[in-house]
């Protein structure tokens, strides 16, 4: 099975920005945890999980990394798009057009923030969203991708 981890604008800032909102961890801690957590529930699967994770501060590079997910044959999209998951009709196109099953990852819970936050365009071409778990909403979206609810 082939996932495909997908993190928006500043993630890679992880540990420097708002670490009172976002944490202290860094952004190769993500890293480190998403391919933990893949090599763990890959271990109920024949063949086990594929991760491939990207980070881009470009609305565009994520639009054409989704695209190329369909040519890559990826089976599921784990998605923070941070800061475009509020303004990128452009990033929910792009998974409604490839119709890989995508699930949606906020690390603090957008719903409880300042009003802007509170939609999501990304959300609406997703199956599932997880927000408010930190780290831990990556596990529960591979493991959502692998099993459903
Ligand atoms: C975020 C929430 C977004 O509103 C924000 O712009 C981010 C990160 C989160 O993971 O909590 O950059 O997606």
């Amino acid at each position: 099975m082939k996932i495909l981890v997908l993190n928006g604008p500043n993630l890679n800032m992880l540990g420097i920005r708002e670490p009172a909102i976002y944490g202290k961890q860094d952004y190769h801690a993500l890293e480190a945890y998403c391919r933990e957590a893949c090599r763990d529930l890959g271990e109920s699967i024949p063949g086990g999980i594929d991760c491939e994770i990207y980070q881009s501060n470009h609305e565009g590079d994520l639009v054409d990394r989704i695209q190329q997910a369909y040519f890559d044959k990826v089976d599921g999209i784990v998605i923070n798009p941070a800061a475009y998951t509020h303004t990128s009709v452009a990033i929910m196109d792009a998974l409604k057009a490839v119709s890989i099953p995508a699930v949606e990852v906020h690390l603090s819970n957008i719903d409880e923030r300042e009003e802007f936050r509170h939609i999501s365009y990304a959300g609406k071409a997703c199956v599932k969203s997880f927000m408010g778990y930190g780290f831990e909403g990556y596990r529960k979206a591979v493991e959502y991708l692998i099993h459903g609810d």
